[in-house]
């Protein structure tokens, strides 16, 4: 496969030349044929792929070729579509949007979803009928939670919820979703999923991450990536995916938004690298370079992160695309001028270039560079020819244009099931004083607090506008869906009285006096990127008020969390009974209601530390070093959730006491709901070491499952640990070194009640048992032996050429 590609780059190579030599189309002697049925060649779909990238670019100016690695918004294209013809424009995007140019940002007018999939074929009608190639443009957009800009679509909780599912069942299943509203509009690829390790809440994007745990992210990044692009990226209801923002974003200092990551090859293989390795893995077509900076480098200009470690390292093979505006971003950085910018960012291996505004400067730079021969026409044809391969893959050549009847499917009742089903997965119960789930005959309810019926503060970011809707610079109409004050109405039996308050303290007060429970929904008003960067989390005062004089009354008070983070909330915890985080869930807030009502158990864990004070940022569990975590003292630790039942762990075993570091070992582990009714329990396998070379924490996220229980049911959950999982970055090999120590394997259900323990041992020897070799044929052992060896030998080379 590699000679394959060597081969077709080599030849791409030969392309090149005739092309720089002025053989521009195909009349020049450059190797382009007509394929057996009259068609050029790049128009035969039953030619295999590379053949057609081949073709096509043989018949390429270097004028097209560039045309192919710009990416313009449409916002600054739709008043001059000919400039898709002028610039032989590669793609487009709606960005975040709106509030810009004429007020509408890139989303059409009106923003229906019919009118989406008009605005994408008034776009593709000019790259395929008025270039002279007819290559079909690929459009992009940020569907990161749902088909967040399309008004109309079901919108579903951000990641940082979906990370508190614990399920990649349920990420899978709501990433097809999106791909299936995405792809009605006709936009081809989605900027997402974020592959993002958040390590400190300040962070603006925290809630685009999954969780604090690259283990937990890397499993939800490959989930993503599986339910986007479905087996087929030419299927009707698939959608590219692109795995971003590569990379460190979030381990900048001080969770600065697009700042400064230091981190050490450890730090950035074990902690950051790995999800996008598993993206990678997972089969991403895309990736999204980072603004931040690694060690002060611009992740856009670094050669080494790019064609060395997510080309070569990680064996990633389709294309990578800049970040908004980040060639001018990087450039003022740096003190450099643009066009030294799009050098070094082309040469460090970026394929497409998020321009997003000026196609001129962008292509003049780039062509000035190839002219000068500072950029090479063999990378300008590498990176065409991986734009073109996912073009051809994605079906482009074939079905260029969306069908409009399609879009009625957005927003359908199946598909705000599935979102519902994800957000109430994702509720995390945190404090539960009795007072939930609510009793059938409750007379009065209060609910209270400016996130109850705010649709714009349960989407946050990102919903329809890029700072998400409502007020302010976020000025977008908020989607259709269910308020968690709709969804509580809903719910509540005939008899039970509903009183809303949303803000007015006094008001707030004398209603809860005379309501039996008082529900307060409260949290944080929509962000997105650095506008949201934070050096306080605690509640505005107003809301803390408001939940100070309901719970004054002694009306038994549960206050829900709105919010794409933890907020500081310990000081207010003595006042209430309860206390639910329902992150970002959505458009279908009645996922609350499920959860208060006691229709559904809460299942959900936190996939991040919750702090008790600011000053304890950054706050992981895997920079605990004590092992009764007496450097770890958040208010709810890593993996911790409530349920309205309880479980017991009962049993663990091993089906080995060492393994060879080739090897793997079975845990099973048993779990028993001990309460009344149904539940979901997330078990969670950590491990750690004894004798490691290097500082380890005391132990790591190693697998997880969630799992239904009935009441009274015992069930276990079998999990296979590779030695491999076992490795660490060895920064003297740059590989990863596996070793032969003592592990210890904990089973429970969050970081610091892993209760159950069991030990095991990697070996270099060969292990008796490991083998399985009893009763085969004498002399089979020897046999068996030495293959394993030179298997391992090479399975080994291969670890350390792969990682
Ligand atoms: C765009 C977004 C983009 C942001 C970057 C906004 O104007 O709409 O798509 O992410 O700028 O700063
Ligand atoms: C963001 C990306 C996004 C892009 C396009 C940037 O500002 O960092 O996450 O995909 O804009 O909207």
């Amino acid at each position: 496969m590699k000679m394959k590609i060597a081969a077709i780059m080599t030849l791409m190579g030969m392309v090149s030349m005739a092309a720089m030599a002025g053989f521009g189309g195909c009349g020049g002697g450059a190797v382009c044929t007509e394929s057996s049925n009259g068609l050029p060649v790049y128009r035969d779909s039953s030619v295999p792929v590379e053949g057609r990238v081949m073709d096509l670019l043989s018949r390429m100016t270097i004028e097209e070729k560039v045309g192919q690695m710009t990416q313009l918004d449409c916002r600054w294209i739709d008043s001059d579509t000919s400039q898709i013809a002028i610039y032989n424009l590669g793609s487009l995007l709606s960005g975040g949007g709106p509030a810009l140019m004429d007020g509408r940002g890139s989303s059409p007018i009106p923003n229906i979803p019919r009118e989406w999939a008009n605005m994408y074929n008034k776009y593709q009608k000019v790259a395929v009928e008025e270039t002279q190639l007819g290559i079909p443009l690929i459009y992009g957009i940020d569907a990161v939670h749902g088909c967040g800009n399309v008004w109309g679509a079901v919108i579903f909780p951000h990641n940082i919820g979906m990370g508190a599912t614990w399920d990649p069942g349920t990420v899978e299943r709501s990433a097809a979703v999106t791909a299936t509203e995405v792809s009605a509009t006709g936009i081809d690829w989605t900027f997402s999923p974020v592959c993002d390790v958040v390590r400190n809440e300040k962070w603006g994007r925290t809630y685009e991450s999954f969780g604090e745990d690259p283990y937990l992210c890397g499993i939800m990044a490959a989930a993503a990536v599986k339910g986007y692009q479905g087996e087929n990226l030419s299927s009707m209801d698939t959608i590219l995916a692109c795995a971003k923002h590569y990379v460190g974003s979030g381990g900048t200092e001080n969770g600065i938004d697009q700042g400064n990551a230091l981190l050490g090859d450890r730090e950035l293989w074990e902690g950051h690298l790995s999800v996008f390795d598993a993206a990678v893995d997972a089969g991403a077509g895309s990736v999204m370079i980072s603004y931040c900076k690694v060690n002060g480098a611009p992740s856009h200009f670094s050669r080494k992160l790019i064609d060395g470690t997510l080309r070569n390292k990680m064996g990633f093979e389709s294309f990578t695309v800049s970040d908004w505006a980040a060639i001018d971003n990087m450039a003022s950085y740096m003190k450099i001028d643009y066009k030294t910018g799009v050098g070094l960012a082309v040469n460090a291996g970026l394929d497409m270039v998020m321009v997003p505004d000026d196609a001129e400067k962008f292509q003049s730079s780039l062509l000035a560079l190839v002219r000068e021969g500072a950029v090479s026409v063999k990378r300008i044809d590498e990176a065409v020819g991986r734009i073109l391969k996912t073009k051809f893959e994605l079906g482009l050549f074939e079905n260029p244009y969306a069908d409009p009847d399609e879009t009625n499917k957005i927003g359908s009742q199946p598909h705000r099931d599935v979102a519902l089903q994800a957000a109430m997965e994702s509720l995390v119960l945190l404090k539960n004083e009795g007072v939930l789930p609510l009793h059938k005959d409750t007379k009065t309810i209060l609910v209270a607090g400016p996130s109850a019926n705010s649709m714009a503060n349960q989407c946050g970011g990102w919903t329809i506008g890029w700072q998400g809707c409502g007020t302010g610079q976020a000025q977008a109409l908020p989607p259709p869906g269910t308020t968690i004050l709709e969804g509580i109405m809903a719910r509540a039996m005939p008899q039970t009285a509903v009183l809303f308050v949303e803000s007015n303290t006094e008001l707030a007060r004398t209603a809860a006096k005379v309501s039996d429970v008082a529900i307060v929904v409260v949290g944080e008003t929509p962000y997105a990127e650095y506008c949201g960067d934070a050096e306080d989390l605690n509640l505005s005062q107003g809301q803390q008020e408001l939940i100070r004089a309901i719970a004054e009354t002694g009306t038994p008070t549960v206050v829900v969390l709105v919010a794409g983070r933890p907020m500081i909330v310990e000081h207010l915890l003595k006042d209430v009974d309860g206390l639910l985080m329902a992150w970002l869930p959505g458009s279908e807030g009645q996922c609350v209601a499920e959860v208060l009502f006691g229709g559904y158990n809460p299942g959900g864990k936190l996939p991040l530390s919750w702090p008790r004070t600011m000053k304890q940022l950054p706050l992981n569990y895997d920079e605990s070093r004590d092992e009764n975590w007496a450097d770890y003292d958040p208010l709810f630790q890593f993996g911790y959730g409530l349920s309205y039942t309880r479980f017991e762990y009962i049993g663990m075993a091993l089906d080995r006491t060492k393994i060879q570091t080739n090897g793997s070992i079975n845990i099973t582990v048993e779990v028993k709901n001990v309460g009344e009714r149904a539940g979901d329990e997330v078990a969670q396998i950590y491990i750690g070491c004894n004798g490691s070379k290097v500082d380890r924490p005391v132990m790591k996220l190693k697998r997880f499952k969630r799992i239904t229980l009935e009441a009274g049911e015992t069930k276990s959950a079998s999990f296979e640990i590779l030695a491999k999982d076992l490795a660490y970055y060895d920064m003297k090999t740059s590989s990863w070194e596996i070793e032969p120590i003592e592990y210890i394997a904990y089973a429970g259900s969050s970081f610091t009640d892993a209760r159950l323990n069991k030990t095991f041992g990697v070996v270099t020897e060969q292990v008796k048992d490991a083998g399985g070799s009893k009763g085969f044929i004498p002399g089979f052992e020897i046999w068996l032996a030495i293959s394993v060896i030179a298997i391992f030998a090479i399975i080994k080379r291969k670890w350390s050429v792969d990682k």
